[in-house]
């Protein structure tokens, strides 16, 4: 979404940083550039290290190892009050005994701006985050969205080199999420900070990024745009997390150009299929079919299921399959009222649209001892 609009930040470079407490590697080293001007969104669940990868940013953290630049500059050892980074946290974190206008000016006090200065940057900020009006009243005061908007300009008075937002939305309800969201993009395409942003919130991710990394187990599993993600996962971690999936174990047989000779157990067929280059012949694999390219029919040369389950969604129907191995699967179909339970068909699938995908190890692993 940058793509137009201003590029007012800095780019971000982390060169092999990493973060062990103990024995645990809570971030392996890991190499990551945000372009200037560009918002860069962190998905993974729970425990993958977005957090700590966001934290040795902004500086509250120490790394074990590596380099962190914005710009021109080594931060890497700078307090983070020096870094010029703005961050929002899931809650609010703003200060209960001071009014909306104190916290935002919070920062800009601290950097000792002349007094001038200050009142008009806090106007304009607070009215740019459609704020106008609520300079002097008290932070307990104000609802959740607006909490968050005085996080984000207290975050964005400063005009951070670079903006970081740790689940700022986290707290507020899916209707008020989806108005901040618009807000945020909103302002993301004026401003052009350079952003990494945290969610657990796929649809979130997909209204807000440029490109998004998927972490698990302290690591990038992939960084790439929405379309990398979901079209071409480089493992089956990453498969399963964005989006719905059917993963069936494979045996790899042979690849060449790109392609693959799987031995699928569930359909008890050999079939070439496109292939992430981790699938490779003696590595567990498995076979991604997306629900939507799954394709039914009453005969033919398709795999045979039973239709087990349908159910309508009005213009889509979700039905679940199962294959004669016992394998159950997930078919989304353009809504059609002849598909009955109990009904046996043959599935087959849109060509180019299955993948062979490698089983990566993506649990954190823990060294030897605590050598870190
Ligand atoms: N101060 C600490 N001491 C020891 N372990 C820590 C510390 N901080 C984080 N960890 C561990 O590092 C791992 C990564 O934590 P992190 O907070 O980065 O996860 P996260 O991806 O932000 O998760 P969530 O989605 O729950 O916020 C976790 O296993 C966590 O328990
Ligand atoms: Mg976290």
């Amino acid at each position: 979404m940058s793509q137009t609009g201003p590029r007012s930040g800095q780019p971000l470079r982390l060169t092999r940083v990493s973060k062990a407490y103990g024995g645990f590697k809570a971030l392996e080293p890991t190499d990551l550039v945000v372009n200037a001007g560009e918002f860069l969104t962190l998905l993974g669940p729970s425990g993958s290290g977005k957090t700590t990868l966001l934290n040795l940013t902004a500086g509250y953290v120490e790394p074990t190892g590596g380099e962190i630049r914005i710009g021109e500059r080594d931060v890497t050892r700078l307090p983070a009050r020096h870094r010029n980074i703005g961050m929002v946290f899931q809650n609010y974190a703003l200060f209960p005994h001071m009014s909306v206008g104190e916290n935002v000016a919070y920062g800009l006090n601290v950097r000792r701006l002349p007094k001038t200065d200050i009142a008009r940057k806090v106007a304009g900020i607070l009215s740019l985050m459609r704020l106008d009006g609520f300079a002097e009243r008290p932070v307990q005061q104000l609802s959740g969205g607006q909490q968050q908007r005085v996080a984000l300009a207290r975050a964005l008075v400063i005009e951070p080199d670079v903006l970081l937002m740790d689940e700022p939305l986290g707290a507020l309800d899916k209707q008020l999420r989806r108005s901040v969201q618009l807000e945020l993009r909103r302002l993301h395409q004026r401003l052009g900070r350079t952003t990494i942003y945290v969610t657990h919130d796929q649809e979130e991710a997909l209204v807000l990024s440029d490109r998004v990394a998927v972490m698990d187990g302290g690591r990038i599993q992939q960084l790439g745009t929405v379309d990398d993600l979901y079209d071409r996962p480089v493992n089956a971690f990453v498969a399963g997390f964005i989006g719905e999936s059917n993963l069936l174990p494979v045996r790899v047989l042979s690849t060449a150009g790109g392609q693959a000779l799987v031995d699928v157990e569930a359909f008890r067929r050999t079939i070439s299929v496109e292939t992430a280059p981790g699938a490779v012949p003696g590595e567990p694999a498995s076979l991604l079919i997306r629900p939507e390219h799954i394709e039914l029919a009453g005969d033919g040369d398709g795999v045979p299921a039973e239709i087990v389950e349908v159910i309508y969604l009005g213009e889509l129907t979700q039905i679940t399959l199962r294959l004669e191995s016992g394998q159950a699967i997930a078919a989304r179909q353009i809504t059609d009222r002849a598909l009955q339970t109990g009904a046996r068909v043959r599935v087959s699938w849109k060509s180019g649209h299955v993948r062979a995908v490698p089983h990566f190890p993506s649990k954190p692993t823990k060294t030897e001892k605590a050598d870190a």
